[in-house]
């Protein structure tokens, strides 16, 4: 389940002013990526020009052998049905109360008699804790219940592609956790591949299994969370870690005299924090795309920084992991002790995972 994404040299701009360029990156059928980057650097306009909203300059977006810029309308149409998309605002006809806000492109785009709407309907709607809120109108509930209304909305035919466009902007840090949760529970759920926008440092490191970075009209780097986490490059390094001092200043770029002046104070971004052990799904089921702890950083010899992979109750979840998968497959319930029966929180719990 869930396609992936190849992107190769892509470039937009408008007018004279490039937004990005050589933009390349895989985004991994069926597992969660984040694309992370400083206000500005053009996330918004790379998700619109992902589902076709926006044409870019130069390059290919692959679904398979179906290249979308290249694609007639007429089978560009059938390729944006892969998509679910979470735009930034939410995007709620504020007349239409939420049931009919989730039910409209059901309405719209296919032939579903009102009995198969509604059970969709309110299948979605539970996916992402909404039922019982189902009559309300988008100008009485909070930003998080409009947010999760826009995701449920996404979900109704049946997405192979989500992508939404930072999640997290305007909540506070609990509405953003439990936002969070839920998108880890949904992929385990849909199985789709996720594409996640944020400037959320917090959300960046602990949801996903890929982390991207656009800086300066370039994607600085895109892989496996751990090679991100561990990345000595100072932008990644800078930008993952909210430190003041590296390349990122409040212009975006900081002229060279000021990094000049840093390097003769001899401040440098710092030490790498700990890995933090990855947001699981809160009935601690496996993700069929989530990797194990630690196996990236083992398979390319790199030494996470110390304390990486423990949580809160000192668990080592590379140790643990192995037990742990053993303990959740399909008839092993009754003989898992493995210290994880009886457990309150399943899986690793990491001090602000998910915040
Ligand atoms: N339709 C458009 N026409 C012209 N410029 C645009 C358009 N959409 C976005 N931009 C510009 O592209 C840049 C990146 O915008 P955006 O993708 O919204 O950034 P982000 O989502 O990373 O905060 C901004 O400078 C913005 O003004
Ligand atoms: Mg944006």
């Amino acid at each position: 389940m869930g396609v992936e994404i190849r992107v190769e040299g892509l470039t937009k701009s408008f007018g004279r002013q490039t937004i990005w360029q050589d933009v390349s990156l895989t985004v991994p059928a069926g597992e969660i990526s984040v694309l992370l980057g400083p206000s500005g650097t053009g996330k918004s306009v790379f998700l619109k020009s992902l589902v076709g909203l926006l044409k870019p300059d130069r390059g290919h977006i692959w679904i398979g052998d179906r290249d979308l810029p290249r694609l007639p309308e007429s089978k560009l149409y059938e390729t944006r049905k892969l998509f679910g998309v979470l735009f930034q605002d939410g995007a709620l006809f504020g007349s239409m109360n939420l049931y009919d806000n989730v039910a409209f492109p059901l309405r719209e785009h296919t032939k579903k008699s009102e009995s198969q709407v509604r059970q969709i309907v309110m299948e979605k709607l539970e996916l992402v804790g909404l039922v019982g809120a189902e009559r309300k109108l988008p100008g009485e509930i909070s930003g998080g219940m409009k947010k999760r209304a826009g995701l449920a909305r996404a979900l109704v035919l049946d997405p192979e592609i989500l992508l939404v466009d930072e999640p997290d902007s305007g909540l506070d840090p609990v509405r953003t956790a439990l936002l969070n949760q839920t998108m880890v529970d949904l992929n385990a759920e849909i199985g789709a591949t996720f594409l996640i926008v944020t400037h959320d440092i917090n959300t960046a490191r602990t949801v996903p299994d890929n982390i991207g970075l656009l800086f300066l009209r370039e994607l600085v780097m895109f892989g496996p969370r751990e090679m991100l986490l561990s990345s000595e490059e100072p932008v990644v390094r800078q930008f993952l870690n909210a430190r003041t001092v590296g390349p990122i200043g409040m212009s975006e770029e900081k002229d060279v005299s000021e990094l000049e002046a840093e390097a003769a104070l001899g401040r440098d971004p710092g030490r790498l924090p700990p890995i933090p052990p990855q947001l699981m799904t809160s009935d601690g089921r496996i993700r069929p795309g989530q990797h194990a702890p630690g196996a990236w950083c083992a398979a390319h010899g790199v030494t996470p920084p110390a304390g990486s992979f423990v949580d809160d109750l000192g668990r080592d979840w590379v140790e643990e992991w192995p037990r742990y998968v053993a303990s959740m497959a399909p008839g092993a319930a009754a003989a898992a002790d493995g210290g994880f029966a009886g457990d309150p929180r399943p899986g690793p719990s990491a001090p602000g995972a998910g915040r």
